[in-house]
């Protein structure tokens, strides 16, 4: 277990005020002016080093992601923007960031834009989050109060810092819709290439960072990237926030070591599974966009980015959905299918029309008024929306539905059976809307 001297995050669950002063006692904001002093190149260096890899989902090396961003110039200026949308369903861990340890959040703001040479940065909050924005605006007022950010900064980077409120919109999570949206136009996201590193925000160099990436950045520089990737295995390296919800006995939000096997997890934290171990029917691990793993091949995987994804599923945000044997497995995907139906942008036509074509025939197979020749249809179909999309949520729609068909084939085949033996006349739900 992660010891509480390891932990990046303190106040996590709030028992301390989120302000400044208790912040500065929990240590952020500690010689911030030296890592500054350290230089561009060194703080790269050790973010590479430490191997953290993005907390948004996909996992994408921090350090070499901030690498790619080109040299300043002086006729087009460069952003960072900080991801605080989080609407990925099951994940709470951003908003524990925000209104408990924004300072954290906020000292990683200054010295990640200070290594790709930004003078200002944007953090994008959903817009549900109305607690999270007040936080984390009062914590941004005593920064400027306290000359840690602004202008003329005692650290010496001249630098403004603006919370941008979301409207509540999913697809405003994709980097390039969050461009689009804090552009003040609809959340749609765009073509790559280009990449925001190349024309990012009002057509600038941008990087697009998770909270929790941007969050942990300082406690890695002051405390080594040698302390960071000695969590974790192998390319897997760091702490992570998990947010564990379902069947368990105590639903939490906890800081672990990553690689941290499942089983270990869910008894360290979570009391263990409701009813018990052998209760456990399936879960998924990473937030609803991934492919749910049943019980026998997560309980002893180390909940990682490699490990999970042998398994063909992923750690995504850490969001991790317990599902014990009382759980209607065919409704539950079919629960998160309507979600992705109502949350695509309906820019390309397979996400538009195949997220509600899927949903329509899974509220079917919930039934079992479906034939046994539709399941191969349905993970036929889900295979042309997989890959064939403007942005990933595409992806996120149909990846649930395979994980449900791979796993799971005998439960719908058993449902239609159900059904076959007893048909009746009610009318099937028509979800066109
Ligand atoms: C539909 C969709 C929704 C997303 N929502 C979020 C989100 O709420 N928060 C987030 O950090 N990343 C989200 N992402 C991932 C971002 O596009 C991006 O990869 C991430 O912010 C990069 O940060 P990182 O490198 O620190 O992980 C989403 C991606 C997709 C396709
Ligand atoms: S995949 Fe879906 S959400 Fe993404 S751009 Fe295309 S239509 Fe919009």
């Amino acid at each position: 277990m992660l010891a509480d001297k390891d932990r990046i995050f303190t106040n996590l669950y709030g028992f301390q005020s989120p302000g400044l002063d208790a912040a500065r006692k929990r240590g952020a904001w500690d010689n911030t002016k030296t890592l500054i002093d350290a230089g561009k190149d060194w703080v790269i260096n050790e973010m590479k080093a430490s191997g953290l890899r993005g907390r948004g989902g996909a996992g994408f090396p921090t350090g070499l992601k901030w690498s790619f961003m080109p040299k300043p110039d002086p006729n087009r200026p460069s952003y960072l923007v900080v991801n605080a949308d989080e609407s990925e369903p099951g994940t709470c861990k951003d908003r524990e960031i925000m209104r408990n340890d924004p300072h954290l959040l906020i000292e990683g703001c200054l010295i990640a834009s200070f290594a790709m040479g930004a003078h200002a940065c944007y953090i994008y909050v959903r817009g549900e989050y109305i607690l999270e924005r007040e936080r984390l605006q009062a914590a941004v007022d005593e920064a400027y109060a306290a000359n840690l950010i602004g202008k003329n900064n005692v650290h010496g980077w001249p630098f403004d810092l603006y919370v941008h409120h979301g409207a509540g919109a999913y697809i405003c999570g994709e980097e390039t819709a969050l461009l689009e949206s804090l552009e003040g136009k609809k959340g749609m996201p765009r073509l790559k290439p280009p990449f925001p590193a190349n024309m990012g925000l009002y057509g600038c160099p941008t990087t697009v960072n998770n909270v929790e990436s941007i969050a942990v950045a300082p406690t890695i520089l002051r405390r080594g990237a040698a302390w960071f990737s000695s969590f974790g295995a192998k390319n897997n390296a760091g702490t992570k926030l998990f947010c564990i919800s379902g069947h368990v006995n105590k639903p939490c939000n906890v800081e672990e070591a990553m690689s941290i096997p499942f089983r270990e997890l869910i008894d360290r934290h979570c009391g263990g599974v409701r009813g018990g171990w052998d209760n456990l029917l399936a879960v998924i691990p990473g937030g609803s966009s991934v492919r749910c793993v049943p019980a026998a091949q997560i309980i002893d995987c180390p909940m990682d980015f490699d490990s999970l994804g042998k398994l063909r599923s992923g750690l995504g945000t850490a969001a991790v959905i317990v599902m014990d044997k009382s759980t209607d497995i065919i409704r539950a995907i079919a629960r998160l299918s309507y979600f992705y139906k109502h949350e695509s942008c309906g820019q390309c036509t397979p996400c538009r029309e195949g997220t509600g074509w899927m949903y329509r025939v899974m509220e079917r197979m919930v039934e079992g008024r479906a034939q046994k020749r539709e399941i191969d249809m349905l993970l036929d179909v889900s295979t042309r929306i997989e890959g064939h999309t403007i942005c990933a949520l595409g992806d996120a729609a149909a990846w649930p539905i395979q994980g449900l068909i791979t796993h799971f084939r005998g439960e719908i085949e058993k449902r239609i059976d159900q059904y076959a033996a007893n048909p009746h006349i009610d009318a099937v739900k028509v979800a066109a809307e």
